[in-house]
């Protein structure tokens, strides 16, 4: 075997900075790399480029089993190695670590090694509480499902902290300052806190420590449950941030500008251009997740190598307006190429960690009284050891430093979390790096970006994300993502042909559509609602606008009257959320607070409809039939006419058929919304079966419905086979901001006892 060891990093260090400077001819000698003895026992190897210079040879093993040796690197003739190479790299059956050092109860099956799948039980002895996973089961990346076991003998101050597996605890009082200090099992390495103390409070400090092998890794979904609850407590917290105002009343703060997120990533392992695209998607990924919640952040964008790239900083951030629109940040990182990194291959975080300082140095000076309130998240994602620059861990010192000032109190504003991906990650060093706090986690080992974009995909999931309306993807190939609230409704009339319909899902039991789909007679059984793909939804019953009235105005020229057109669908079981099947938001929810970022004292109906309606010209979509996928085959884009050139909207009411009105406002009441036309634009118009469908704004990623397509002027469908305006087509919409019709959503979906109630404002 050739795979020798790589020096150690101070020497590395040197090495790489000697290559970075040296001329481009030496790496261009012919230097390939031996073709013998690599095979691994039990498994096979892979290589990125042959048995030339630069070649990564991955070893792969099968399921259940790690390599010994991960992988090796062709460098001027020879494999190195990160790791020591003893002997021919073979494939190693993947153990848990020891579960026997549960104490005050038994484990069972006793054996000496835990296997992938190996099961276990846990027991307490008589007079002892257990608390944790009764049956734990050792999982393929090496680490005991659940969490665990502990049994409670004695009630001191504080509850017994446990065991974790593959560790010792030295320690065994659990009143307040008393301290236990853990070890972990050689070769595995302590995540978390090797020291906790009691607290008064009655909790432990720090974090509960995990031992981790070299192979152990979090699954995305491990990380993205961890990762999404722990960044949820932060940003609720700086969301519900309060202050007495002189009077003594509380009062909520301005958010905006209270919030600071640093993200710094490594681009010392970007070999190519496809890398480093890969590093700013998930930093695009991660800031549209927190743009989920309801805060509005300040960011300051790193990408380190040997030196430091700032992207944007904190205080270009907070100066510049543009810089709050997601977009320009998302343009700006796209703007960004990969030769503006250059040609560095050291890892140098203590440099990135600096480079935060400075920034928070400049923020406290700047205003020391808003940087003391404000909560300070820094994100790193870093694929080596740090090589360069000296530890890390004195430059996390001095920001733990500058923010807390030693204050416990501020302890809590300033959270540090590290994502350590692939297998050059040191985990003791970075362990040092992150925030260690009572049933929290700050350090994620992921094996790749890959997974750490699976992961912000996983983090928007139903755990979190229950109320959460609006939420739709964009530009993926599943199409039905950027629809997950659309619904197709056909109704079939006991008297007439069925009439079909759109519709939206407006709470997990509910879907919002039109009142003239129905006719007398309908039963729930007779509606048939589509959703996602093969989700079959049965229908409970439906409930259509109590003023609802077509023939209300026969007497005054108008054969058909459409006011209050809406009718919502109550489905018998509560849908289950995905990213397929989410619900739209509709106005003056509190759930829509959520979605426009407004706190709850912020948000109004008032405030929705300012957001949403402001200019005279509102850019707003509905959407056609469904396509084979449940997506719509066509989006249709309008304008909203309001202000100065509603009345011509309403006005050419009079030429549709039946109508024989003088005054158009009495078919078209302030409870429509009107588009089309191609006045100041040309919009799309609606076509049959499009009745009932969703008339929505798309405001900062989020969809929030305004009206609900109600009747046309004409059919220009018909009769154009195309679906753009005439001068005099326009559309009529059910406005989601009449209070009548406010009052008949709230009536129903505010008091349902199937699905989860909307709260109304
Ligand atoms: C290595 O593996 C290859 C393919 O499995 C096999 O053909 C070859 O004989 C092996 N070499 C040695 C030295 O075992
Ligand atoms: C563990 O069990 C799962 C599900 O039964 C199976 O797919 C997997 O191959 C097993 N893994 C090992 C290493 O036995
Ligand atoms: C590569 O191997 C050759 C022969 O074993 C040795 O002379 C040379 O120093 C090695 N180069 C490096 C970078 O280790
Ligand atoms: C700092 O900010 C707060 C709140 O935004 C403001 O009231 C205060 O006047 C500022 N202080 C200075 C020194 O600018
Ligand atoms: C409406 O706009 C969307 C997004 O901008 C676009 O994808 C779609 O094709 C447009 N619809 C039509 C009919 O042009």
């Amino acid at each position: 075997m050739e795979c020798k060891q790589q020096l150690k990093w101070l020497l590395l260090a040197t090495i790489c900075l000697l290559i970075a400077g040296a001329p481009s001819s030496m790496s261009k000698r012919d230097s390939s790399c031996p073709k013998e003895n690599l095979n691994i026992t039990g498994g096979i190897f892979v290589l990125s480029k042959g048995y030339s210079h630069g070649s990564l040879l991955r070893y792969i093993c099968p399921n259940g089993y790690y390599p010994s040796v991960q992988s090796c690197l062709c460098q001027d003739g020879n494999w190195t190695s990160k790791t020591k190479i003893r002997k021919t790299p073979e494939c190693i059956k993947i153990t848990c670590p020891n579960p026997r050092v549960f104490e005050n109860g038994e484990v069972s099956p006793y054996k000496d090694k835990y296997y992938v799948n190996d099961t276990t039980t846990y027991s307490c002895h008589s007079d002892c509480t257990f608390r944790g996973s009764e049956v734990r089961v050792c999982k393929p990346n090496g680490k005991w499902s659940g969490s665990t076991p502990i049994c409670e003998c004695d009630s001191d101050h504080c509850p017994d902290p446990g065991v974790p597996p593959g560790s010792s605890r030295t320690g065994n009082m659990f009143n307040i300052d008393d301290k236990v200090t853990y070890r972990c099992e050689s070769p595995l390495t302590l995540i978390g806190s090797k020291v906790r103390v009691c607290l008064d409070g009655g909790q432990w400090s720090g974090t509960e420590p995990q031992c981790y092998a070299d192979f152990t890794y979090d699954t995305p979904e491990e990380a993205s449950e961890a990762f999404s609850s722990s960044l949820k407590s932060k940003l609720a917290v700086s969301q519900q941030y309060e202050k007495e105002d002189q009077q003594g009343k509380k009062i909520t703060m301005d958010q905006s500008g209270k919030l600071d997120i640093y993200i710094a990533v490594d681009a010392s392992g970007s070999i190519d251009v496809k890398d480093f695209e890969k590093a700013k998607t998930t930093i695009k990924m991660l800031i549209d997740k927190i743009s989920y919640y309801p805060v509005s952040p300040n960011y300051e964008i790193l990408i380190f190598a040997t030196d430091v790239t700032p992207i944007i900083t904190m205080r270009e951030f907070k100066k510049n307006e543009d810089a709050r629109n997601l977009m320009n940040i998302f343009k700006v990182l796209d703007d960004f190429n990969y030769e503006s990194i250059g040609e560095q291959t050291g890892t140098n975080i203590a440099k990135a960690y600096s480079a935060i300082l400075d920034s928070m140095k400049i923020e406290e000076l700047n205003n020391a009284t808003t940087f003391s309130e404000t909560q300070h998240i820094v994100i790193l994602f870093t694929d080596g050891q740090a090589n360069m620059g000296g530890n890390p861990k004195r430059k996390v010192n001095q920001i733990k430093y500058l923010v807390t000032k030693n204050d416990p109190m501020r302890e809590k504003n300033l959270d540090l979390y590290v994502f350590g991906l692939g297998d050059d990650v040191n985990q003791e060093d970075i362990n040092g790096l992150v925030s260690q706090r009572d049933q929290e986690k700050y350090f994620f080992k992921l094996k790749d970006l890959t997974e750490v974009q699976e992961m912000f995909n996983d983090m928007i999931d139903e755990s979190t994300s229950v109320g959460l309306c609006g939420i739709v993807w964009e530009g993926l190939e599943n199409k039905r993502r950027a629809f997950p609230w659309l619904a197709q409704i056909n109704i079939q009339h006991t008297s007439s042909k069925g009439s079909n319909c759109m519709g939206s899902l407006v709470s997990s039991s509910y879907i919002l559509t039109a009142a003239h789909c129905f006719k007398e007679g309908d039963t729930p059984d007779r509606i048939i609602v589509k959703l996602e793909k093969d989700l079959i939804v049965k229908v409970k019953n439906y409930a259509i606008h109590p003023e609802y009235n077509p023939t209300a105005k026969q007497h005054m020229g108008i054969q058909e009257y459409y006011e209050f057109d809406v009718a919502l669908i109550q489905l018998v079981t509560a849908v289950e959320m995905s990213f397929n099947l989410r619900p739209i938001c509709i106005p003056c929810t509190r759930e829509t607070n959520g979605a426009l970022k407004l706190s709850d004292s912020e948000g109004t109906c008032r405030k929705h409809e300012e957001i949403l309606m402001s200019n005279e010209l509102v850019e707003a979509a509905f959407t056609s039939e469904m396509d084979t996928d449940n997506s719509p085959k066509n989006i249709k884009n309008i304008t909203i006419k309001l202000g100065k050139y509603r009345d011509a909207c309403v006005e050419d009411a009079k030429k549709a058929k039946g109508m024989n009105v003088k005054n158009a406002r009495e078919a078209v009441t302030d409870n429509f919304l009107c588009s089309g036309g191609n006045e100041p634009k040309t919009d799309d118009v609606a076509c049959k079966g499009e009745s009932g469908g969703a008339t929505y704004v798309n405001k900062k990623g989020r969809v929030v419905q305004v009206g609900v397509i109600s009747w046309g002027v004409k059919d220009v469908c018909k009769e154009k086979r195309s679906f753009t305006s005439d001068a005099d087509s326009r559309d009529y919409h059910s406005n989601l901001f009449s209070e009548k019709i406010r009052s008949f959503l709230k009536e129903h979906l505010e008091n349902d006892r199937i699905g989860q109630p909307l709260q109304f404002l």
